[in-house]
């Protein structure tokens, strides 16, 4: 396999030679892949890029790329990935640092990952064997780690221990090179949780390896002041758009007017005209909710996965189970409140809410696995 490590670099004249060498140095460790460095560049007042173009003459593995003007780290990357694919012919894209942040004797361990068959192959922090510097202080040192904690937990990736590093390595065939980079949210920083993001949800097999993350020696970060803002915007388009988020976001609006119209019904006509018991007003209206939720999320929320025709009796009547399910649930929810909370009021309130919230998640999770079974592939995709 090709190897391309792109290095981006925006005033890097000091760590640069020195980066170099080091990779000269490394990169015949590797010995079943082919290594090629590839700086990006742009257009560093410093220089950088001269001090690559002295190298060039040494190493037939440096090559370089030029940027007109300074476009962000993500912009750069983009030139440079599309530059390694089309002109170097790379199986895989290594995002590397230019400031020994990223230490150059880690390159290897990486690489030999594709051995194994990873796709993606993410340089850690935070697993074990994996840090950040000694010498950050508190606040720096806890602004990275529940930085990532909240990149984590908004990207909804618990198996990525370390969603904010910028050490990677990725598989071109199949992924790469079917990421349009046109979509970049954020030619910042910020670019990397959306290939992060697109690389797990488009199934890679990914592999954590610890490194540890060094202190910068020489030069100053480049990393932007609104950089945490920057983080949240682009997860917040990604989620936005994510089909997984919005079906979850359509069921909470259908479950929502299913329990406008149980309310409605019980209102109108057990509690305001008296046509019938409250007890009956009920059950009729939890009926009327349930034929309302079930076609509204066969029409909408499970659109691509629509039952049809005489099957839709059966999925009506699975459906009806899942919610006495749901009742079973609650009552037994609520018969353990009532032991608990020996008459107090807020603590019985505590478990009627608890039981909602435990009847949608399970409910959610019955209509994806056995009503409209989306874990297999959507019939419109046939
Ligand atoms: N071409 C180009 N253009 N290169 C850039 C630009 C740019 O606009 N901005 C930064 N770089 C280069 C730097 O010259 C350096 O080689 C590399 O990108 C990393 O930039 P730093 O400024 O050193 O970033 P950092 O150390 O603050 O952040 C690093 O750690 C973070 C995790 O704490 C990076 O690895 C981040 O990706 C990572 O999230
Ligand atoms: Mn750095």
């Amino acid at each position: 396999m090709r190897v391309v490590v792109i290095i981006c670099t925006y005033n890097e004249a000091e760590s640069t030679p020195k980066l170099i060498e080091a990779l000269a140095e490394v990169f015949p460790q590797v010995k079943n892949h082919e290594m090629v460095a590839l700086y990006v560049d742009d257009t560093s007042p410093d220089g950088t890029a001269d001090i690559v173009r002295k190298h060039q003459k040494q190493y037939k593995w440096l090559r370089l790329l030029v940027n007109p003007k300074k476009s962000g780290l993500g912009g750069a990357y983009a030139a440079g990935m599309a530059y390694a694919m089309k002109e170097l012919g790379a199986d895989y894209l290594m995002e590397f640092d230019g400031d020994f942040q990223h230490p150059p004797q880690y390159i290897p361990q990486l690489v030999t990952k594709i051995d194994e068959g990873y796709d993606y192959i993410i340089g850690s922090r935070y697993v074990p064997g994996g840090s950040i510097p000694k010498s950050w202080g508190f606040s720096r040192s806890m602004l990275s780690v529940v930085g990532n904690l909240v990149a984590r937990a908004l990207l909804i990736l618990p198996q990525v221990h370390d969603c904010t590093t910028g050490f990677k390595l990725s598989r071109v065939k199949g992924f790469m090179d079917q990421f349009n980079f046109d979509t970049l949210i954020s030619k910042q920083f910020a670019y990397k949780v959306q290939l992060l993001f697109y690389m797990v949800n488009k199934g890679a097999k990914v592999v954590e390896v610890p490194f540890a993350f060094a202190p910068r020696t020489s030069g100053e970060s480049k990393i932007i002041k609104n950089e945490m803002k920057e983080t949240l915007r682009v997860i917040f388009w990604l989620q936005f758009r994510n089909p997984k988020i919005q079906r979850f976001f359509k069921f909470g609006v259908v479950g929502g007017t299913g329990l406008v119209l149980q309310t409605t019904i019980f209102e109108v006509l057990g509690v305001w005209l008296k046509i019938l018991s409250p007890s009956v007003a009920t059950v009729l209206g939890g009926e009327v909710a349930i034929i309302s939720n079930f076609t509204l999320n066969n029409l909408w929320t499970f659109k691509d996965y629509q039952v049809k025709g005489g099957r839709i009796i059966l999925k009506f009547l699975q459906f009806n189970f899942t919610s006495l399910i749901a009742l079973g649930i609650q009552f037994g929810v609520l018969k353990l409140g009532e032991s608990v909370a020996k008459g107090s009021g807020l603590v019985i309130q505590f478990f009627y809410f608890g039981a909602i919230f435990i009847v949608l998640i399970t409910n959610y999770y019955i209509y994806n696995k056995f009503i409209w079974k989306t874990s297999q592939k959507a019939p419109s995709s046939k």
